[in-house]
C-alpha cells in the first residue's frame, strides 16, 4: 500500500474505533472535520519515509506513529484557530472547527485528538511493547511544554521571545518528532534522526512565512497576512522574499545531508528533495523567482 493510503486508512480506523461507543455525535463529527479531508500530510509522510529508509520492520507500528503525529498536528490547528489564539474562520479551505461546531466542541475535539494520538500508539505498541516507550517519549516531547507545540504557542503570551526558540517549538519540534518516531517505529536508535527533522521543520517554517506574505487565501485554504496582523516574526517580511527562498533552499540541502546512514538513504534524500518543492505553491514559487 502507498504511504498516502496507509495514513488515511490508519487515521480513519482509529477515529472509527474512538467513536464506536459512548462518543457524543457532534464531538465525533467535529473530530472528523478536523482530520478529513487532510492537508498535505507532510509530517506523517515523513514518519513513514524514515521508517521505510530504516527497513520498516513493523509497518503497523510505523502507521500508528504516523497517525499519532497527524492527530497531534490536527489538534494543534483546531486550537490554533480558536478566537483566543489566531481567530481564524477558515482552515484547509473550509470552516475551522469552532466556526462549524462552536468553541466548546472545538476545544474538546482538539483535546480528544491529543488523547487519541497516544491511544493509537498504545494500541500498536501492545504488539511490540519494547518500541512503545521510545515512541511515547519522542511524540510527547514534540508537543509538550519542554520545547514542543504547547511551548511554542505559549511563547506568544510572553513579553520577550527568542524567535528561533519560538519557531523551533511551534513547528520544528513536530517535524523532529516525525522523523524520530519513524526511526523508533522501525526499531532504530532515534536520536540520530533529530537533526533531519529540525532542519526540515525550519525550512517548512520559512516556507510558511513566505506563503503568509506572498500567497493568496485561495492557494492556501486559510487566511494570509496573519504574521503582520498579529505582529509575529516573519523571515520573508524581515529580509524579503528572495533571501527567504534562498535560505529555504539551503536548509533543504542541509536536511538531506543530515540523513543518517541507513539502507534507504539515497531514496529518502530524493523523496525529501521532491517533497520540499511542494512547500511553496507552484504559482508563488514562479511569482517570487
Ligand atoms: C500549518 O501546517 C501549520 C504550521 C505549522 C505552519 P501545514 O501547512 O502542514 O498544514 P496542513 O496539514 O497541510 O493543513
Ligand atoms: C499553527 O501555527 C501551527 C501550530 C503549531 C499550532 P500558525 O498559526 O503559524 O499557522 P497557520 O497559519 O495558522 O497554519
Ligand atoms: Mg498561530
Ligand atoms: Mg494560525
Amino acid at each position: 500500500m502507498d504511504a498516502g493510503s496507509r495514513i488515511e486508512q490508519t487515521l480513519d480506523l482509529a477515529l472509527a474505533a474512538a467513536h464506536r461507543q459512548h462518543c457524543p455525535p457532534l464531538l465525533a463529527q467535529a473530530m472528523r472535520h478536523a482530520v478529513f479531508p487532510g492537508g498535505a500530510r507532510i509530517r506523517p509522510r515523513l514518519t513513514l519515509a524514515v521508517a521505510a529508509a530504516c527497513g520498516d520492520s513493523q509497518p503497523a507500528t510505523a502507521n500508528a506513529a504516523a497517525a499519532a503525529i497527524e492527530f497531534l498536528h490536527c489538534a494543534s490547528l483546531v486550537h490554533d484557530d480558536l478566537p483566543c489564539f489566531d481567530d481564524a474562520a477558515i482552515r484547509r479551505g473550509k470552516a475551522s472547527v469552532h466556526k462549524a461546531f462552536g468553541e466548546p466542541l472545538a476545544i474538546l475535539a482538539g483535546d480528544a485528538l491529543i488523547v487519541l494520538a497516544f491511544e493509537t500508539l498504545a494500541e500498536a505498541g501492545a504488539l511490540q511493547p519494547q518500541r512503545l516507550a521510545a515512541l511515547i517519549r519522542v511524540v510527547g516531547a514534540a508537543v509538550g511544554s519542554r520545547g514542543g507545540i504547547v511551548a511554542g504557542q505559549a511563547w506568544e503570551s510572553e513579553s520577550e521571545v527568542d524567535c528561533s526558540l519560538y519557531h523551533q517549538a511551534k513547528t520544528g519540534a513536530l517535524f523532529a518528532g516525525a522523523t524520530m518516531a519513524g526511526a523508533a517505529a522501525a526499531g532504530v536508535a532515534h536520536q540520530a534522526w533529530r537533526s533531519l527533522g529540525e532542519k526540515l521543520g525550519e525550512a517548512f517554517q520559512i516556507a510558511d512565512d513566505i506563503r503568509d506574505v506572498a500567497a493568496t487565501p485561495d492557494e492556501l485554504g486559510k487566511p494570509c497576512g496573519q504574521d503582520a496582523a498579529h505582529l509575529r516574526p516573519n523571515l520573508a517580511l524581515e529580509r524579503g522574499l528572495g533571501p527567504a527562498i534562498a535560505q529555504l533552499d539551503s536548509l533543504v540541502l542541509e536536511a538531506i545531508d543530515a540523513i543518517p546512514a541507513c539502507p534507504g538513504r539515497v531514496e529518502l534524500g530524493t523523496l525529501i528533495g521532491l517533497t520540499a518543492r511542494s512547500f511553496l505553491p507552484a504559482g508563488l514559487a514562479r511569482r517570487a523567482a
